[in-house]
């Protein structure tokens, strides 16, 4: 696998989620994604970095251009130091939110990803990557 791209923005405010989304429908459109799988991607990724404002303390995302066997993705890391996840299989499923939320975006993220990786531990952070081919 080539990554032909990488690019790491901060993920501190809503306007900086708002930005994240705008780059990664930037990358997609760039890399010939349909507006069905642009859309796909973006909303994954703005729930993810919403995570990262709302519970992370803020964080970082790096937006990666791939390429496999002739096929082209984008892989998203959203990287924060916060508190960290203490059950992440909880924390997974559908509805559980500790945050007033609708619990729905790290199982969502999962469903619109090809690929989907969390690594969390209390006191250290957390780590969430995606990959979506085209
Ligand atoms: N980056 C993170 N750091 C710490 N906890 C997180 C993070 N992302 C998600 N969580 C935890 O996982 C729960 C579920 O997240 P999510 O599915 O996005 O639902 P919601 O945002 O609606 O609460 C959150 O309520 C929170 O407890
Ligand atoms: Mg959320």
């Amino acid at each position: 696998m080539t990554v032909l791209v990488s690019e790491q923005r901060a993920v501190l405010t809503a306007e900086d989620v708002l930005a994240t989304r705008q780059a990664v429908r930037q990358r997609a459109v760039a890399l010939g994604f349909n507006l069905v799988d642009q859309t796909k991607i973006v909303t994954a990724a703005s729930e993810l970095a919403r995570n990262t404002v709302q519970y992370g303390g803020g964080g970082t995302v790096t937006i990666e251009a791939l390429e496999e066997l002739g096929r082209r993705g984008i892989r998203l890391t959203f990287a924060d130091n916060g508190p960290g996840i203490p059950d992440i299989e909880l924390a997974m499923k559908d509805g559980y939110t500790t945050g007033g939320g609708l619990g729905l975006g790290l199982s969502g993220a999962r469903r619109l990803s090809n690929d989907f990786h969390i690594d969390s531990k209390p006191g250290e952070g957390t780590r969430v990557t995606i990959t979506r081919w085209r």
